[in-house]
């Protein structure tokens, strides 16, 4: 039988939320990777050490898991102190920016693009060397929000050469074209926005499973997204940006946004990149392109997939948290070995 081995799987763009949630989800993930980025979009928000620490504790207690490295973020504020961050460096990976109302809990984001509004803690951060990750959308038209934000990822990109920027979750082939532009500018990208297009989502009967932020764009952008993957561009990295909500706040009249993907994600990979002829890069996208980019060791971790069908669970449960996995109920080609 056809098998392949994925070599520490890092995961550097995950939602694990908190309480039972996380419960549900952590082992989803610290099963199978070997480390992964965790978001601070809690509520409220991670800002302060007392909470990192806090919840870097309860990820710990929830992955049940020695051979899995969470790497907390702290949620940028445009006026933390440069003692503040010099002191909280050494326990993140990152700072993530969101823009204000962008997307969930991000009420509290930046409310100002503009660089000086940004440069206190920016300039902080590329003294200390602490990378920066954006959510980038403006608040325009849907399809149009990640393009408009590209003169907004180069004008910090020129104002701080020295600081690392990663273009979270991107969705178009603007974003593809801009990472090659700068050196500081990196990029995670999902597994769904690998194969899904806003057709997917809303082109027949609505599925809400497949709505998130940013949404699913055109063929066009899929291909390019797809293609700089497949030949693991060292610039991009995989970031699932998994984010689970309740199936109640899915499929609801104003559904939450997010595809939960942490269960299912090594298995598509691997389907993708063989019917590619690409297997030989996933490592490189899953892991060495990351740990080049934020300089990591992760603990090594093998884990095998074999081709042998193995359908998805309709829906994870524990206690009275529940979630919907992209592909519920659908056959993969590829299944881990345990
Ligand atoms: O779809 C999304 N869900 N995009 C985000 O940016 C946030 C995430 C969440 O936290 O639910
Ligand atoms: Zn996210």
């Amino acid at each position: 039988m056809q098998s392949f081995v994925i070599n520490s799987a890092l995961d550097m763009h995950l939602h694990l939320r908190d309480e039972d949630m996380l419960k549900l989800v952590a082992p989803l993930t610290s099963n199978t990777f070997s480390g992964a980025l965790i978001m601070p979009n809690l509520v409220p928000p991670i800002t302060t050490k007392e909470a990192l620490l806090s919840y870097k504790e309860r990820i710990k207690e929830a992955t049940k898991e020695d051979l899995f490295d969470a790497h907390l973020t702290l949620f940028f504020q445009n006026n933390y102190s440069y003692e503040f961050l010099n002191d909280i460096k050494n326990d993140i990976i990152a700072i993530k920016l969101y823009p204000a109302g962008i997307t969930t809990n991000s009420d509290t984001g930046v409310a100002s693009m503009d660089v000086e509004n940004l440069r206190p803690t920016l300039e902080s951060m590329s003294k200390l060397g602490i990378p920066l990750c954006i959510h980038g959308e403006t608040n325009g038209f849907v399809m149009d929000r990640e393009a408009e934000f590209m003169p907004i990822y180069e004008s910090i990109a020129k104002a701080f050469p020295d600081l690392k920027i990663i273009m979270e979750h991107i969705t178009t082939k603007d974003a593809i074209e801009l990472l090659d532009k700068y050196d500081n500018l990196h990029a995670t990208v999902t597994l769904h926005h690998l194969l899904i297009t806003l057709d997917d989502v809303a082109g027949g009967m609505l599925n809400p499973h497949l709505f998130c932020k940013p949404i699913a764009k055109r063929p066009r952008d899929k291909r390019a997204l797809l293609k700089a993957a497949l030949k693991a561009h060292p610039k991009l990295m995989f970031g699932s940006d998994s984010a689970p909500h309740p199936k109640h706040k899915k499929e609801a009249c104003g559904c939450a946004a997010g595809v939960f993907t942490s269960p299912i994600a090594l298995q598509v990979l691997t389907q993708l990149f063989e019917e590619h002829n690409c297997l030989d890069n996933l490592n490189s996208f899953i892991s060495l392109n990351a740990q080049k980019i934020y300089n990591l060791s992760p603990k090594t971790k093998m884990i095998k997939l074999i081709k042998k069908d193995f359908v998805v669970p309709e829906i994870y449960e524990y206690n009275n948290e529940n979630v919907v996995p992209m592909y519920a109920g659908e056959k993969l080609s590829w299944s881990l070995v345990d």
